[in-house]
């Protein structure tokens, strides 16, 4: 089911998400509403904060520019190793609309439990590198907004304060119509 993905700032999305102690059918569930919130929003990467559930969880699918890849899903994940550096123009659903520059590890190895709740590792490259620390980062109350200057911040505050009330003036607009 395709969920609402929480716009930046929200209180939610500022919190620590909560480790998961078993990988059972309403965690599979989430994950499923996960890609589906993600694809419908053409994303490569969600975390369950950013749909309103506050547990360790994440879904990625750098296909769009790593075709060699496959959509994951991570319970728990725990960066062990980053190596190099790299600068990524990031996004982030939670955002939209908005890219900015962001330094990363240029490599990321993490540590998760899969679906069926196996200890998997994994060495990422590329943009799954970059997407893991990205992701990981909404477990613990950070954006990648908090990685770039205050000046860029605030004018994306100020984007998003208008977002959020175009949108919900939008909202309000088939009714209108109708009333019409
Ligand atoms: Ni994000």
């Amino acid at each position: 089911m395709v969920r609402e993905i929480l716009v930046w700032p929200h209180p939610t999305l500022k919190k620590k998400a909560e480790k998961v102690a078993v990988v059972d059918d309403s965690i599979r569930a989430l994950i499923k509403d996960m890609f589906d919130s993600m694809y419908e929003a053409d994303g490569v990467g969600l975390a369950a904060p950013q749909i309103g559930a506050l547990k360790r969880v994440i879904v990625l699918d750098t296909r769009p520019r790593q075709p060699e890849s496959k959509p994951i899903a991570m319970v728990n994940p725990e960066i062990i190793m980053l190596e190099g550096k790299t600068t990524y123009t990031e996004g982030c659903l939670s955002v939209p609309g908005e890219a900015e520059d962001v330094d990363r590890a240029a490599f990321a190895t993490v540590k998760y439990l899969d679906e069926q709740g196996a200890e998997q590792v994994l060495r990422c490259d590329a943009l799954l590198a970059i997407a893991v620390q990205h992701e990981t980062d909404h477990l613990d109350g950070t954006m990648f907004v908090d990685h770039i200057s205050v000046l860029k911040r605030e004018l994306i505050r100020k984007r998003m304060k208008r977002l959020k009330s175009d949108r919900a003036s939008g909202a309000a607009a088939p009714e209108n119509q109708a009333a019409l």
